[in-house]
């Protein structure tokens, strides 16, 4: 699924780039190799974040 339509950055690819460090959606761009452009997809970046984080946070419990 696609989560930045503008760049072709799908889900899988933001949840790595989390992985890897990402804490906001602009080094979410950029572990991708792009920008933001219209910036409709931050909101979902940041969701997706959120997710990733209370994952983490269960998993360290
Ligand atoms: S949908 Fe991501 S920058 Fe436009």
């Amino acid at each position: 699924m696609y989560v930045c339509n503008c760049n072709g950055i799908r889900e899988r690819q933001v949840r790595a780039a989390i992985s890897a460090g990402a804490t906001r959606p602009a080094q979410i761009f950029k572990a991708c190799g792009s920008r933001a452009q219209c910036a409709r997809c931050v909101c979902d970046m940041r969701q997706i974040l959120d997710e990733e984080r209370e994952a983490l946070r269960y998993a360290a419990e």
